[in-house]
């Protein structure tokens, strides 16, 4: 398998703490990972570092085998809003817009015209389960379902790479276990998954568990 994203001797600072401590590690394409650890451990920090959202103090970080060069703001989102598909604890919707119209965003920010991006969307809302209720605006409904067009809207540019931080944070078990159904039906699709989660249970169903503590990262 080749590699997808590596990380070399990356530390980030914040004021006097360091949050990241000399982190090396190599995430391969097609795995899914998880991180676990305790609150503060650095999980998110790491993740988003891996996501291209925030950016190392120290070292280098690879993408494809490609450098990352930091002040390339251009070659920065390109990866981020082509390659990644991101879910957070919370789900970030757009309030007054349809579970329809939330994954299409993606698609037309890229500059698929609005009725490939409409079959496209379908298609993926499908998949997570929420066909017939595309025209539902968030509200409409339940945590667990908006959960998953999130997850819907992160699969919407069709990512190499998706990173979720505590996906299940906010789910019953039941949406929990629709959610994990999802991430396992997507890896089989070839697509690396890194999840951060604060359920062993969880992180279990990855194939492979790094666990964070103090900054530092360790294979369990
Ligand atoms: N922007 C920031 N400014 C200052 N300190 C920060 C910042 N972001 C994170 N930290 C600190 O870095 C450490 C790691 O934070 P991080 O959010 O990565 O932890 P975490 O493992 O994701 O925790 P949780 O499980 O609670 O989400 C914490 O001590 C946190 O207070
Ligand atoms: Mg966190």
């Amino acid at each position: 398998m080749s590699i997808i994203i590596s990380l070399k001797k990356v530390k980030k600072q914040i004021g006097k703490e360091e949050i990241l401590k000399d982190i090396t590690l190599e995430i391969k394409k097609g795995e899914f990972v998880s991180i676990v650890g305790v609150s503060g451990s650095g999980k998110s920090s790491l993740l988003y570092i891996m996501g291209f959202l925030d950016k190392p103090s120290t070292g280098e970080v690879f993408f494809e085998g490609k450098k990352i060069n930091y002040r390339n703001e251009e070659e920065l989102s390109t990866i981020r809003n082509l390659k990644m598909g991101f879910i957070f604890q919370f789900h970030y919707l757009l309030p007054e817009f349809s579970a329809l119209e939330n994954v299409m965003a993606p698609m037309l920010k890229k500059g698929i015209p609005i009725p490939e991006a409409i079959v496209k969307s379908r298609k993926i809302l499908k998949k997570v389960g929420l066909e017939g209720k595309e025209h539902r605006k968030p509200y409409q409904l339940s945590g667990g379902e908006q959960q998953r067009v999130a997850v819907a809207r992160a699969l919407a540019n069709d990512p190499s790479v998706i990173l979720a931080d505590e996906p299940t944070g906010n789910l019953d078990s039941r949406n929990t276990e629709e959610v994990m159904n999802i991430f396992e039906s997507i890896n089989r699709e070839g697509r690396t998954i890194i999840m951060v989660t604060h359920e062993l249970y969880l992180a279990k169903r990855a194939r492979r568990i790094l666990r964070m503590k103090d900054g530092r990262v360790e294979e369990l």
